[in-house]
């Protein structure tokens, strides 16, 4: 058994919500998972110290430069045990991040067991419902409090973490409204759209509100340099069905890897399906939906699990996708995906890591 990390505990335990009434990211437990790092020292200082708010400089350069980048992760509650889905990939992916921002590497191993601590002391926030789990928040940000713009020297590792509900809110695979975006652009190659960095969701938001003022639920972007080929959703990577193959965007740089992609690719494939990662045009889809061939579009990511997606609108035109329902195979994959991370179906790659008791 790993070392136990220091634990610094609080006076007094939280009261927890109402499990029919979670949200997403509204409730926050009792601790937090927190890492310090300084130029002359490296990181240092592992703890799980109670959640509250943390006191930092004005002039700390997040603030002003954004050097910030985050994680999404899940924990699920079956059986009495809390499992971890496919963590060591959400390590992997946060030091791509930090490496692009010119932020220090963080060691995964010794991450993914302070996380395990973490959650093992936290194991009764994970909530049971349907659709529901202990949403894990792991980011970094600068915390040198000086204007030049350059690397700062310390910074700031929190993990916090959130029994959750649905992101959208409702039933799950309730079908989404996309706006597909022609005026703003998420990202270009070379720049930051592969990695989780935190301007890239500051950058998303007025076209969001734009989006939400006529209805819709997210935005799909296009790429930022011919705004024809599809990228990604907000907060979620896309899939259509086309003449029953699954298809989605090759990643490209500019498109975030998500884990959930990951793996709905790698079930899919399992399942039996082909899955074609391409190029894939606006004008492709739109002409794909009126020959008929385009009977199914979802979106997945760790928040948005897998979402199917009812409406698209692009310029002056409204697609309605099978009906507005959850079609055939995304009703498929969504029950395998689910399935494997709640325990109730078998788990043969090992995407579950079981979170250990320590005492
Ligand atoms: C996630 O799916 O975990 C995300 O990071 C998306 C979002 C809530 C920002």
């Amino acid at each position: 058994m790993s070392e136990k990390i220091q634990f610094v505990e609080r006076q007094q335990l939280k009261e927890k919500p109402d499990p029919k009434d979670l949200g997403f990211g509204e409730h926050f437990t009792d601790y937090m998972l927190s890492f310090q790092y300084d130029a002359d020292k490296g990181w240092h200082d592992l703890k799980i110290v109670p959640y509250g708010s943390i006191e930092i400089s004005p002039a700390a350069q997040a603030l002003h430069y954004g050097q910030a980048v985050f994680e999404g992760l899940k924990a699920y509650k079956h059986d009495g045990e809390v499992d971890l889905f496919r963590p060591s990939q959400n390590f992997k992916r946060i030091n791509n991040s930090l490496e692009r921002l010119e932020m220090p590497k963080v060691d995964e191993e010794l991450l993914l067991e302070g996380l395990k601590q973490l959650v093992d002391v936290e194991r009764d926030w994970v909530p049971e419902g349907d659709g529901q789990s202990l949403y894990i928040r792991p980011f970094v940000f600068a915390t040198e409090g000086v204007l030049g713009v350059r690397p700062a020297k310390s910074y700031q590792m929190l993990i916090i973490l959130s029994p959750s509900g649905n992101y959208y809110g409702g039933e799950s695979l309730t079908p989404t409204k996309i706006y597909v975006e022609d005026e703003y652009v998420r990202a270009v190659r070379g720049g930051v759209g592969f990695a989780k960095v935190a301007g890239n969701y500051a950058a998303s938001l007025k076209s969001q509100t734009n989006a939400a003022e006529e209805g819709y639920d997210q935005v799909l972007w296009l790429d930022g340099v011919e705004r024809k080929y599809i990228e990604e959703v907000g907060s979620m990577n896309i899939f259509f069905v086309e003449n029953g193959k699954i298809v989605t965007p090759e990643l490209n740089g500019s498109i975030l890897p998500g884990i959930t992609r990951k793996t709905v690719i790698e079930l899919a494939q399992k399942l039996g399906y082909e899955v074609e990662t391409r190029h894939v045009s606006i004008d492709e889809l739109f002409e794909a939906y009126d020959k008929g061939e385009l009977t199914e579009v979802f979106g997945t990511g760790t928040a948005a699990v897998i979402s199917p997606v009812g409406k698209l609108k692009y310029e002056d035109r409204e697609i309605v996708i099978n009906n507005n329902e959850t079609g055939e195979i995304t009703q498929k994959l969504y029950d395998n995906y689910v399935g494997i991370q709640s325990g109730k179906l078998d788990d043969p790659e090992g995407w579950r890591v079981v979170v250990p008791r320590y005492e």
